[in-house]
């Protein structure tokens, strides 16, 4: 019997109205236009407004494209993976929440959290349930209402993060498409770059973490920078390599967006010209989880059943990776 491999048949986004320009941001902390675009290429990034409304908000569009788009019922989704690190509680799961909102009553669902890298961590997941037989039909989200968490008086990380979302359909295939090699990776240590102080079990919420603003990101960008233009890099040669694919064989580098020079130097590396690499940093920031989905929905139209993709992230943790997929189906 022909191996099962996990094929992605289906990607649907969704991002928020709200446009919160540089422009805007100049009118909130002490930076301009020119600094953002220079050192990190955005422009824009969308915000999720309203009150009661969190990451599922921005997945349940998103799914709901993605079953009319793949002409999937609701009922017959198996398993609902969400990578987010803005979850809409801390329990449950926003999986469930999403499950229960597009009527997927027969779907069981979980919360994957690996920061920028959780929706490669849970499409490598998701992909391993596929490929025993298990499942046929799963469904992978990455979003974030980064929002949530953004101190919209810091400098250093408002200028970064946006809101968005998307999701994948994986089915199984047995002519060898879909999610062919991960290479994932993590490391503690860097947590102290990247973190939230506050309202997890260690230190949860109380009038002094709040007064002393400690429920939103910190970062330190310069270190989470260095560590990320070169494990972004690695992963992604590294994936290449083992699979014998020189950088003709890619037709497209899928990076995390997190900053232009990250995503310029791993291109470099990997030896792939600018016109391979998908990009709309500049309009969304870094969405988190939301990133690969988006892009992979944005440049649908111009894949090809046999591309070679290589996806990459780097996140808080440090998480890191890179996964091959040859794509599945051509435009429809
Ligand atoms: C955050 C980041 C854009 C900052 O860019 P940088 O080139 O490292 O900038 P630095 O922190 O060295 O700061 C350079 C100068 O700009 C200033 N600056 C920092 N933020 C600024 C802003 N938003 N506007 C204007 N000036 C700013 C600094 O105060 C510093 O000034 P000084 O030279 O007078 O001290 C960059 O470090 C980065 O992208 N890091 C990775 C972040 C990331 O990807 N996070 C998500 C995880 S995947």
């Amino acid at each position: 019997m022909s191996k099962i491999t996990a094929a992605i048949t289906g990607v649907a986004g969704y991002v928020p109205d709200y446009v919160l320009t540089n422009k805007e941001l100049e009118t909130m902390v002490d930076t301009n236009d020119e600094w953002i675009l220079s050192r990190t290429g955005i422009k824009e990034r969308r915000i999720l407004k309203g009150e009661g409304k969190g990451t599922s908000h921005i997945a349940v569009p998103a799914v709901l494209e993605l079953l009319k788009k793949t002409n999937t019922k609701a009922e017959e989704v198996e398993l609902l993976i969400c990578a987010t690190t803005t979850p809409d509680m801390v329990f449950p799961a926003t999986a469930n929440l999403i499950t229960a909102e597009v009527g997927a009553v027969n779907a069981f669902g979980y919360d994957l959290q690996a920061a920028c890298s959780g929706f490669l961590y849970a499409l490598a997941t998701a992909s391993k349930f596929i490929e025993s037989g298990q499942y046929k039909k799963v469904i992978v989200v990455g979003a974030d209402k980064m929002s949530s968490i953004i101190d919209y008086t810091d400098r250093a990380t408002c200028i970064i993060f946006g809101d968005g979302g998307g999701a994948v359909m994986l089915e199984p295939n047995t002519e060898g498409y879909g999610i062919l090699d991960s290479v994932l990776k993590s490391d503690g240590t860097g947590a102290q770059f990247l973190h939230m102080k506050a309202g997890g079990s260690r230190k949860p919420a109380s009038i002094e973490t709040v007064q002393a603003r400690e429920h939103f990101a910190y970062q330190e960008g310069q270190q989470v920078f260095k560590f990320a233009v070169k494990g972004m890099a690695d992963v992604s040669a590294e994936v290449m390599e083992r699979n014998h694919l020189t950088a003709e064989d890619v037709a497209w580098l899928v990076p995390h967006q997190a900053n232009k020079r990250i995503i310029d130097a791993t291109a470099n590396r990997m030896g792939v010209g600018s016109d391979k690499v998908m990009l709309n940093i500049e309009r969304y920031g870094n969405t988190t989880s939301g990133t690969i989905p988006l892009c992979l929905w944005e440049y649908e139209k111009q894949l090809k059943k046999g591309d070679n993709l290589i996806l990459a992230a780097f996140g808080g943790g440090f998480t890191w990776g890179a996964i091959y997929v040859k794509w599945a189906y051509d435009p429809k």
